[in-house]
C-alpha cells in the first residue's frame, strides 16, 4: 500500500498555523504540511519556542524560514531543529513589501548565490532536507534561462527539492493578493524545469483546484501543492487522500467536528481563544447543504467572550438535517 502522498499544503502566513495544521492532518493523514513563514530574525531574537512548536500529529511537517543572512538562517535552522520538523524550506516566493525591505522573499531569485550559500549553511546545521520555495521569474526576468540559472548553483550546493510557484513575482505595483493571481500559470515552465533536472524532486503550486488538474500536472512533476483551495474547501484534502493512498477511507466531516471537539477542550485549557481554531474550520461543509448556517454560526458565536467547544455542536446543529 502506498504510504506517502505526492500532495503537499502550501506555506500561507496567518492560515496554517498549529491549529489549521491540526485540523488538516484529520483530512489527510499523509500529506506534507508546512508552516506559516517564520523569519529566521523572530528564531534568533525573538520566543523561538512558541513560534515552534507544534503537535506531535502534524507530522510531516515542514517548516519554512525567511530570510537571506546565511549565518542567521544556520542559526534559525539549527534551533529549529531540535522540534524535529521533517523538512526546513526557504522561501523566495513571497513579495510582499514587508519581506521585500528584510531582503528575502522573491527578490532573492535574483541572487542565486546567496541563495545557494544560505542553503549551504543551513543544511550543515540539519539532518532533514532544506529546501527551496521560489517561482518561475521575477519582473521582466520571465525566462528558461533565469529559472535554470537560479536552480543551478543550489543543486550544486546539493539542494534536491524544489517547490515552484509557477507564476512570476511582480515586486512593484501588486499586492501580494495580487500577485497570486495576476501574473498568468505557466505550468510549462515547472515542467520543464523537471525535465532540465530530472534528479531533482519538483513539486509545482498554483492554481490547484480540481483532482483532475493534480492529476494532470502530476504527469510531469513530481509533487503538488495545494494552497487556497485546501484552506478554502479543506475537504479536497481528504478527496486528494483517497486518490493516492489506496484503502484510507476519508471520515465523514461529523468525524472529523468531534476530534476537533476534543483538541478545542485541550487548547482551551492552555488559554487559547475558540476563534483561533474554528476560523479554520469555516469551509468544512464547503459545497454541502448547510455550508452556509455552519460558517454564518461560528462567525457569530466563536469569538465571543466565554466561547467553549460547545460552539462546534451547536454550529452542527444549526445545519439543516440533510447535512
Ligand atoms: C494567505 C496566504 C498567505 C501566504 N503566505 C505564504 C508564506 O508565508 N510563504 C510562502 O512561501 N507562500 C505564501 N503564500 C503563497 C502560497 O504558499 C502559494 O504559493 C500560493 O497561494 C499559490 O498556491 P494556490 O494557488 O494553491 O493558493 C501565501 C498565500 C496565501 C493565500
Amino acid at each position: 500500500m502506498q504510504t506517502s502522498s505526492p500532495v503537499s499544503v502550501a506555506p500561507m502566513m496567518d492560515w496554517t498555523d498549529r491549529h489549521c495544521r491540526y485540523f488538516m492532518r484529520l483530512l489527510s493523514p499523509s500529506a506534507l504540511l508546512y508552516t506559516e513563514m517564520v523569519t529566521a530574525a523572530a528564531i534568533v531574537h525573538g520566543d523561538a519556542d512558541r513560534l515552534l512548536r507544534f503537535n506531535d500529529e502534524e507530522h510531516p511537517l515542514a517548516l519554512q524560514l525567511g530570510g537571506s543572512d546565511p549565518g542567521w538562517m544556520a542559526k534559525a535552522t539549527a534551533v529549529a531543529s531540535a522540534y524535529g520538523y521533517d523538512e526546513v524550506n526557504i522561501n523566495v516566493g513571497c513579495p510582499s513589501d514587508r519581506v521585500q525591505s528584510g531582503r528575502f522573499g522573491a527578490c532573492l531569485m535574483a541572487d542565486p548565490a546567496l541563495v545557494a550559500e544560505c542553503y549551504a549553511a543551513m543544511q550543515e546545521q540539519t539532518n532533514v532536507p532544506v529546501t527551496v520555495k521560489s517561482r518561475v521569474g521575477i519582473d521582466d526576468l520571465d525566462s528558461d534561462e533565469f529559472l535554470v540559472a537560479f536552480v543551478e548553483p543550489l543543486v550544486r550546493a546539493g539542494c534536491r527539492k524544489f517547490v515552484v510557484h509557477a507564476r512570476i513575482a511582480i515586486l512593484e505595483g501588486l499586492s501580494p493578493k495580487e500577485n497570486r493571481s495576476i501574473p498568468p500559470l505557466q505550468y510549462e515552465r515547472v515542467y520543464r524545469l523537471k525535465r532540465d533536472f530530472p534528479d531533482v524532486e519538483v513539486v509545482i503550486n498554483g492554481g490547484l483546484t480540481s483532482a483532475s488538474r493534480v492529476d494532470e500536472v502530476l504527469a510531469h512533476v513530481d509533487g503538488a501543492m495545494i494552497g487556497r483551495q485546501a484552506y478554502h474547501r479543506p475537504y479536497f484534502l481528504a478527496e486528494l487522500e483517497q486518490r493516492f493512498i489506496p484503502g484510507w477511507a476519508a471520515p465523514a466531516r461529523e468525524d472529523v467536528v468531534a476530534n476537533m471537539l476534543a483538541y478545542t477542550d485541550r487548547q482551551l485549557v492552555d488559554g487559547v481563544p475558540l476563534n483561533r481554531i474554528t476560523r479554520h474550520m469555516l469551509g468544512l461543509f464547503a459545497g454541502c447543504p448547510g455550508a452556509r448556517a455552519w460558517r454564518r454560526y461560528l462567525s457569530e458565536h466563536a469569538h465571543r467572550h466565554g466561547a467553549g467547544s460547545e460552539v462546534l455542536v451547536n454550529a452542527l446543529n444549526a445545519m439543516p438535517a440533510a447535512a
